[in-house]
């Protein structure tokens, strides 16, 4: 496969935002993966114990061996984020590092060498720039999605770790991952499955994960919810997460943000970022076990993550019993939460919290 020369090395052309000759439709991305230009791919082998140099490839293929341990015992997991396009054309990582650090977690979690700060940010500013051209333009309202990989590559067949590794940061742009934007969705409680054990892989981006939720989102599409709602597998009476993105509650009466402490939760960049914002705005923040119960006590509720951003869900049903959250408008706190952090993102409002990343 063709190797590229490094976007990022002096005098290499670079090409602006939303230039892509390829006839993408800016406006209407959803979240899709798109062809683009370049994904970058870095190999660790037991022989050297160290990552070896970054090598841009454009053909979006990779050759690994059948025995290969993410294949048959899921050594693998990864990351999402996103870079922001800004007026002036310049293109900015939000909060990547924060991406490092629970990579280094999951890494940790299933046994697969780490990655510095420092290799992970060149990764993913490399891969940025060789994919300029699909950065989302600022007046769109889409991002160029980063998707870092990491998995065990070489073969075992006893239940061991690899010998040899693969990280990969590919690109695509995006737009919304919920149809319409910023508009509510229904979702449902689950109670036929479990997302995550206290004590197994629910607080690491592993991709095991993702398997166990394809069933139940078949299912929960199939009844008319595009969005589920996981409880704690113990008791099922603690709300958890949902299968992509972090759980919000808001009492406006009480001026509370209100979100999960759970082992098994994934923690949520763009969670804590909003945490830091209802601060800024005034607001309570409560990272608490939410009981169920509490449902009734919320006047909005947000999925919040990098693919979902800010999503406002305006019903959870659970049995015969259907929770409500507000009117079918986007709740007034929700609407400010989104406003808050997309201005920051794009480069609209000052990033007072040091959250961007200038590629
Ligand atoms: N929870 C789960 C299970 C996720 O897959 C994601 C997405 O990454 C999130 C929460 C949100 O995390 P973040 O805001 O870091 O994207
Ligand atoms: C993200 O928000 O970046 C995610 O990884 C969610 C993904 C499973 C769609």
């Amino acid at each position: 496969l063709p190797a590229l020369s490094n976007p990022l090395a002096p005098g290499s052309p670079c090409p602006l935002p939303g230039t892509a000759d390829v006839g993408v439709p800016w406006t209407e991305l959803g979240f899709s993966l798109r062809p683009t230009a370049a994904h970058v791919v870095m190999t660790w082998s037991e022989d050297t114990g160290a990552w070896s140099e970054p090598t841009l490839e454009s053909e979006p293929y990779i050759k690994v061996h059948i025995g290969a341990t993410a294949l048959h015992y899921g050594q693998a997991c990864f990351e999402g984020l996103k870079a922001f396009a800004h007026d002036d054309s310049s293109v900015h990582l939000f909060r990547p590092t924060a991406n490092a650090n629970r990579l280094r977690s999951s890494a940790k979690r299933t046994v697969m060498p780490e990655l510095t700060d420092e290799l992970f940010l060149s990764a993913a500013r490399t891969c940025v720039a060789a994919n300029m051209g699909y950065v989302p333009p600022a007046s769109s309202n889409g991002a160029l999605y980063l998707r870092p990989l990491l998995f065990g590559s070489g073969p075992r067949i006893g239940l061991q770790p690899s010998g040899e590794y693969k990280f990969v940061v590919l690109a695509t742009p995006v737009g919304d991952y919920y149809k319409g934007g910023l508009s509510p969705v229904r979702g449902k409680v689950v109670t036929e499955y479990d997302r995550a054990a206290p004590r197994g892989v629910g607080a690491v981006k592993v991709a095991g994960n993702y398997a166990a939720d394809l069933l139940p989102n078949i299912e929960g599409k199939a009844d008319g919810f595009p969005i589920l709602l996981y409880l704690d597998s113990a008791t099922q009476s603690v709300v958890e997460e949902f299968s992509t993105s972090n759980f919000i509650g808001i009492n406006r009466e009480k001026n509370e943000f209100v979100t999960p402490k759970s082992p098994s939760v994934l923690p949520s960049i763009t969670n804590l970022s909003l945490q830091q914002i209802a601060k800024d705005m005034g607001m309570t923040v409560s990272v608490r076990p939410v009981p169920l119960s509490e449902l009734d006590d919320f006047d909005e509720v947000i999925a919040c993550g990098t693919a979902v951003v800010v999503t406002p869900v305006n019903e959870l049903t659970l049995g015969d019993k259907v929770y409500k959250f507000g009117s079918d408008e986007v709740g007034e706190v929700t609407m400010e939460l989104y406003r808050r952090v997309r201005e920051i993102q794009q480069g609209k409002a000052p990033d007072n919290h040091g959250w961007l990343e200038k590629v």
